[in-house]
């Protein structure tokens, strides 16, 4: 039993290294690009935008797969203890994504005068968004919103929708934002099915 339990406790330790080396694998490889000599700073821009998009996906993904999982699986339960750290990490890597922005416009003026552009305000306004259940993803402020923390965090569905927009709208094309949301929404739309179908089975 006490082996039992210490083996989980390094099975932990474990996972908990592994996704936060894959949490700063987008960040470690933007680093690595930088050291390139023809390298520009709008370079960092798409991988920054995609590491803030698909780990927003991974981390709404936790929640069908628990339901899914019905809270069997260790492993899921400790992704369901994972999830709010996880969206934190893709609003950082969505505010590194500003930052390079800011940074390669140079000029508030510039900014200004594109803000007005579909594909920019999407992006803001997600940006925006996103803020609020990130900044709502601790116990404090759980116990300070009561009844609104969840409307808070459902917030992540339009943010979801203004990103691929903005995804699409940059990158001329939905297939590149549909592909990769795509896993997230099969998680979402099993989740909702199954129990539909046991409830039949069980009416029978
Ligand atoms: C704060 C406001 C934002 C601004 C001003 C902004 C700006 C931009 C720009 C200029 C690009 C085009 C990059 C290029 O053509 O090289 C881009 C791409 C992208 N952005 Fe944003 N963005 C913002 C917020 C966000 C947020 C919140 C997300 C996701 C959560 C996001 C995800 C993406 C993605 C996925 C791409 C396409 C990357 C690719 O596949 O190449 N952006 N963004």
């Amino acid at each position: 039993m006490v082996n039992g339990v210490g083996q989980m406790r390094s099975w932990r330790r474990i996972a908990n290294v592994a996704l936060a080396v894959l949490l700063a694998l987008p960040l470690g490889l933007m680093l690595q690009g930088a050291q390139q000599e023809d390298w520009v700073l709008a370079d960092a821009l798409p991988p920054s935008g995609e590491a803030a998009a698909l780990i927003m996906f991974a981390a709404m993904a936790i929640g069908p797969l628990a339901r899914l999982a019905g809270g069997r699986s260790e492993a899921v339960r400790w992704l369901m203890r994972r999830r709010r750290n996880i969206g934190v990490v893709a609003f950082a890597y969505a505010a590194l994504h500003l930052g390079i922005y800011i940074v390669d416009m140079g000029a508030f003026d510039l900014m200004l005068a594109e803000i007005g552009a579909p594909g920019i305000w999407t992006g803001w306004l997600a940006l925006a968004l996103m803020a609020l259940p990130a900044a709502a993803s601790n116990d404090r402020a759980m116990r300070f919103l009561r009844g609104w923390w969840k409307p808070v965090q459902r917030l992540v569905y339009p943010v979801v929708a203004l990103t691929l927009v903005h995804w699409a709208i940059l990158m001329y094309g939905w297939r590149e934002p549909l592909v990769h949301v795509a896993p997230m929404l099969a998680l979402y739309a099993a989740a909702v099915i199954r129990p539909l179908f046991a409830r039949k089975r069980t009416d029978r």
